[in-house]
């Protein structure tokens, strides 16, 4: 397959610690009990910087590694639930902090956003329309979370990551799916203050999600997603090198591991440090993988994500770095 390659990665999460042990300070929760059914054990958290000053710094820590200024990107794609701002998106907010001149624009698929934009820039590469291309995935969770109910507020974190993509032949075979459920994981906006609304609706943003549900979605999906794209790009399991999961639950990511027939040795996690950053959170993972040197040239990664929508993506990269 045309695709590309990945050049460099960049991430940035807010210094400001919560523990398990502060959140037993806010709501009935416990250490024992986030940790047993999460893996979780802290999340950083926005204090003073805004979500835009995370994505501009994952921004510019993946473009210096890729040796690409800024005026040289084609195409910013950013995946967010939500930027700082509706309007201008934040890909072109990131494009004017980083002094570039291309194309931008915004793509929400939930957790999964990462992965659908590797889909995305494919289809531009696909077409000779770019040669350089910046993703960052920015989440600022905590704004939407309601700090009173314990079963969501204890799951999710801040942060974001970033890639600089260059031409190649790197992505091996891509899998996306989305099955349109707004029970299982939602977080509505808000509707403003038109006079003309018959019902006005004062409720913040406020994520809620039947937790449940969305577990036996992630272990089946996970499995589907990563068969397929094993499948198309002609792996079996010994043969990958690197699993990356979106990090939501460590008891979803063991149960997929189960039946996957991967070797254990081969998945990486940070879910204890960071929680649940959404569409951030394989990307800071990947990040962190490369900045430890663990990626090695010509060996395989499968990155897999679930999350609101229900939306799942999956993809299979060889890594040239
Ligand atoms: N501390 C203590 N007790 C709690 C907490 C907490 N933080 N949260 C829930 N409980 C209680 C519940 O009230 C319940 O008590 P009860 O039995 O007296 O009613 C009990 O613990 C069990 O609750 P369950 O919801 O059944 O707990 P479960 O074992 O399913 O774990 C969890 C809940 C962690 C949310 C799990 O279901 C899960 O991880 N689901 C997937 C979530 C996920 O991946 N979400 C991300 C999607 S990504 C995105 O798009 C944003």
């Amino acid at each position: 397959m045309n695709s590309f390659t990945i050049l460099g990665t960049g991430s940035s999460v807010p210094p400001h610690r919560v523990t398990n042990d502060d959140l037993a300070q806010m709501v009935d929760t416990s250490d024992e009990w986030i940790s047993t059914r999460t893996g979780i054990r802290e999340r950083r958290v926005l204090t003073t910087q805004t979500l835009t000053d995370l994505a501009v710094e994952a921004s510019r820590r993946a473009l210096e590694q890729a040796q690409v200024s800024p005026k040289e990107l084609d195409l910013i794609i950013c995946t967010t639930l939500r930027g700082d701002y509706l309007t201008p998106a934040e890909g072109c907010v990131i494009q004017e902090e980083l002094g570039a001149s291309c194309p931008a624009f915004d793509l929400n698929a939930a957790c999964s956003g990462f992965v659908y934009a590797l889909d995305v820039a494919a289809g531009y590469y696909a077409r000779g329309a770019v040669k350089k291309v910046l993703i960052v995935s920015m989440e600022a969770m905590s704004q939407m979370l309601d700090w009173t109910d314990r079963s969501t507020c204890v799951l999710f974190g801040d942060g974001a990551g970033a890639v600089v993509l260059g031409e190649g032949d790197d992505l091996l075979a891509i899998a996306l799916t989305a099955k349109g459920n707004r029970e299982a994981l939602s977080i509505p906006h808000i509707h403003g203050h038109s006079p003309f609304l018959e019902k006005k609706e004062a409720a913040p943003i406020r994520l809620s999600m039947q937790g449940q549900e969305v577990y036996k979605f992630a272990v089946s999906s996970i499995c589907r997603g990563v068969k397929k794209a094993m499948a198309q790009a002609g792996l079996t399991p010994e043969k990958v090198d690197h699993v990356l999961f979106h990090q939501a639950n460590m008891r979803i990511i063991e149960a997929a591991q189960k039946r996957l027939g991967i070797p254990d040795d081969r998945y990486h996690n940070n879910i204890d440090q960071y929680g649940n950053t959404s569409s951030a959170s394989v990307v800071i993972l990947l990040d962190e993988v490369n900045r430890a040197g663990l990626l090695k040239r010509g060996e395989t990664l499968v990155l897999c994500a679930f999350g609101g929508g229900l939306t799942t993506g999956t993809a299979v990269m060889r890594w040239s770095r």
